[in-house]
């Protein structure tokens, strides 16, 4: 059967979790709300929307819309102010290899990202000749760990979901290629991710065969 392989984006193809972790940082500070690494975990994968919610959740603050509203957009500036220099650089170790032994094989691949700032990054990395498809956070209506993102990218390769492969390193994004009926792999820690099929630290991790085994299957 054809095989879609799907790459989650932040955290997975580039290491921006930390820029988001920051940005979302400055505003817990100012709202004096503790804001940790391990709660940070709640919001991979979540959109921006949801991410403020969860963080005003923790510090059981309730705000005005049109603060929320503020604190969203100081937030995504924050944010692309740490992308304004990004390159190839910011690509994680091993991705590179793995996109373009896919690409060699004629393996269809897609970005299923929450993100609403996906393309640019793409472009700045110079990542985005290997994508066939990208559905990203302006496609979608439900987030992770609905499959809606995955399920679309899914169809826009014409691959079933069972013959799709999700790369994910946040737990809500594992969810949705569960639910999905896709198989899901999680890159980062096992204790985070252990409902992923397969778990690996990160592409350094995989080798090639792995991913034939996954082309043949
Ligand atoms: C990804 C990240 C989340 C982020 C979300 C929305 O899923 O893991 O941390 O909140 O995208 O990103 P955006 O760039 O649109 O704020
Ligand atoms: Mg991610």
């Amino acid at each position: 059967n054809k095989k879609a392989f799907i790459f989650d984006l932040d955290g997975v193809i580039v290491d921006t979790a930390k820029y988001h972790y920051l940005a979302w940082q400055k505003i817990a500070n100012e709202l004096n709300i503790e804001f940790t690494l391990e709660h940070n975990e709640l919001l991979k994968g979540v959109s921006r929307v949801r991410s403020l919610d969860i963080i005003l959740e923790l510090g059981k603050v309730e705000a005005a819309q049109e603060d929320k509203d503020r604190w969203l957009v100081q937030k995504n500036e924050d944010y692309l102010s740490y992308l304004v220099d990004m390159d190839e650089s910011e690509i994680l170790p091993g991705v590179f290899t793995i996109l373009k032994f896919l690409k060699e094989n004629k393996q269809p691949i897609a970005l299923g990202s929450a993100s609403k700032n996906a393309r640019p990054i793409l472009e700045k990395t110079g990542l985005l000749p290997y994508f066939d498809a990208i559905v990203d956070g302006n496609d979608v209506s439900n987030a992770k760990p609905d499959p809606e993102v995955f399920l679309i990218a899914a169809k826009l390769l014409n691959t079933k979901p069972e013959d799709a492969i999700v790369f994910e390193d946040s737990v809500a994004g594992v969810q949705a290629a569960n639910i999905g009926n896709m198989t899901s792999v999680g890159i980062g820690e096992a204790a985070i991710l252990h409902e992923a099929k397969y778990i690996f630290e990160d592409f350094t991790e995989i080798d090639t065969n792995f991913i034939k085994e996954l082309i043949n299957n």
